[in-house]
């Protein structure tokens, strides 16, 4: 709440000026990453397995040329990926730590200070050049151990979680103050569901909701363990990022226009409702499909678990501010799609291939900001995809498109952004994509073992945005 009291004190001030293609002063501007995609080091000094190196290991038909056992090597070159946020003149960095790193079996059964101590480097290292830590405690690399106990579709796995989290704030929590519980849930459960992705457990329409139970908990007792024993000392915000490729109705019958919100709430929905929404639990229309198929398959029981009412008031309102990953826009219309049953085939749309439109990021904007008044929002991913080149023209022209995106939500339509973090700082491991598609700020040399990086053409681009936190001047809205 404090946070957007200044916000709008900031809002009001700015928007004096009519037409501006200049964010508001306190602005945070920086990029991100996630542990699995840059560290590399993937069993050195004593981390654990995750399930992201046992699946990729396992299937390596499943990814393509590179897996993560090196990646960027940033677990030996982090100084230089803190000179690269420098020269960017980020304010902040959002990295993921790697739970098994320093939780090598999930349990606090062994800490691993060297873990330990390869975060605190990170954060003392970024702090001695001016750029705040936005940290993600879990971008979808749980300890394998945990897996071999059921992982998220498993309750338990929330007292894991909850007990892994107060390492995080014992450890650095007094110098990290912006924490993010999970990063993209929507897509990580699908491990549960499909057999490309780890922990790659074909059990869709089932374990995924299973899944998304826990995490949905696991999330709420963080942010109240935060609330009731850390925020009076550490005084930071606990939040969650969820993503969405904006779905827009396919024509503008009333049949697409239902089908597009249905699309919405089970992707962002099924997280955001219970979390952000005035009334909490699930949205209406997901309990009702889910209910309904569930019951005409012959089920004595719905596949996507039920709240107490207890539960429901508990979860509600466990988050400081609302991080928000968009990329793309679908185009969806009515119709059954997948395997039976699936959370696709419960959401009954066929979805378009993903297009880059920019007014997608305004819409998806407007949309959080009025399902879940009342919440800073932090944009924590967005970027563009191409298959690598220093010269990406491309990339800048994406980045001025959905910049002014932003500006227009903010400025025209009063949605209350307080933050930026490009997707990515450098190029990474793409999950399935390995090394072949890149999103890097800064290009990766993956044919040297220096893994030497280089600026493309955009990160010069967003250098000077981030400096002068604005776009260049032909830019107005
Ligand atoms: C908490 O943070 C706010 C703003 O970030 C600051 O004004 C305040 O002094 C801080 N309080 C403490 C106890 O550190
Ligand atoms: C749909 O929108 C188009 C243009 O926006 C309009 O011409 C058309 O009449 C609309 N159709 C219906 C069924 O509302
Ligand atoms: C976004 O859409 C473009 C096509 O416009 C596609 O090439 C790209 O893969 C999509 N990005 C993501 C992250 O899905
Ligand atoms: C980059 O590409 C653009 C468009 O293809 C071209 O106009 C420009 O000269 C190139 N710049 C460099 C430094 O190669
Ligand atoms: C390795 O990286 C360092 C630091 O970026 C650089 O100075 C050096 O030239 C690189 N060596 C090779 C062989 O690429």
């Amino acid at each position: 709440m404090r946070l957007l009291i200044t916000f709008t004190a900031v809002l009001a001030v700015v928007s004096a000026q009519t037409a501006s293609n200049r964010f508001p002063d306190d602005f945070m501007f920086g990029a991100a990453t996630s542990a699995y995609q840059i560290e590399g080091a993937w069993n050195e000094d004593g981390k654990g397995e995750s399930i992201q190196d046992n699946f990729f290991h396992n299937h390596p038909l499943f990814i393509l040329e590179q897996n993560g056992d090196v990646a960027c090597d940033s677990y030996h070159k982090y100084k230089e990926d803190v000179q690269m946020l420098k020269a960017l003149n980020a304010d902040v960095y959002r990295f993921s730590i790697s739970w098994p790193r320093v939780l090598p079996n999930g349990d606090l059964d062994v800490i691993n200070q060297a873990g330990i101590d390869y975060y605190n480097n990170l954060i003392n290292e970024l702090l001695a050049n001016g750029i705040q830590p936005l940290v993600t405690m879990y971008h979808w690399d749980l300890p394998q151990a945990l897996q071999y106990i059921g992982g998220w579709p498993n309750e338990l796995l929330a007292d894991y979680f909850v007990e892994y989290a107060r390492i995080l704030f014992e450890n650095f929590g007094d110098r990290v103050k912006w924490w993010i519980t999970f990063n993209e849930p929507h897509q990580f459960v699908e491990g549960y569901s499909v057999p490309w992705g780890a922990p790659g457990q074909r059990a869709p329409g089932i374990g995924d909701y299973l899944a998304t139970h826990t995490v949905i908990k696991a999330h709420a007792r963080v942010w109240h363990l935060y609330d009731e024993q850390y925020r009076a000392t550490q005084n930071g915000s606990v939040g969650i990022t969820l993503n969405m490729d904006w779905p827009e109705p396919e024509t503008n019958s009333t049949e697409d226009a239902e089908a597009a919100e249905r699309a919405r709430q089970f992707v962002m929905g099924m997280f955001g409702h219970p979390i952000y929404s005035k009334d909490g639990d699930y949205p209406a229309v997901v309990r009702q499909q889910v209910d309904a198929n569930s019951k005409a398959e012959g089920r004595p029981r719905s596949r996507l678990p039920t709240f107490t009412q207890e539960e429901i008031e508990y979860i509600r309102g466990t988050a400081d501010f609302f991080g928000m990953n968009n990329y793309n826009v679908t185009f969806v219309t009515p119709g059954l799609r997948g395997h039976n049953p699936s959370k696709k085939r419960d959401t009954a749309v066929i979805t378009s291939a993903p297009e880059s439109l920019s007014w997608g990021l305004r819409k998806q904007l407007n949309w959080v900001a009025t399902q879940y008044p009342g919440y800073p929002i932090i944009i924590t991913e967005n970027g563009h995809l191409n298959l690598g080149g220093r010269n990406d023209t491309d990339r800048i022209e994406y980045y001025t498109e959905y910049l002014g995106a932003v500006l227009e939500a903010i400025y025209t339509d009063g949605v209350p952004v307080i933050g930026y973090t490009a997707w990515s700082l450098m190029d990474n491991v793409e999950w399935n994509r390995g090394f072949t598609v890149t999103f890097g700020l800064y290009e990766v040399d993956t044919s040297s073992p220096n893994r030497t990086r280089t600026p493309k053409e955009s990160a010069g681009f967003m250098a000077e945005v981030f400096r002068t936190k604005q776009l260049p001047n032909q830019y107005k809205q």
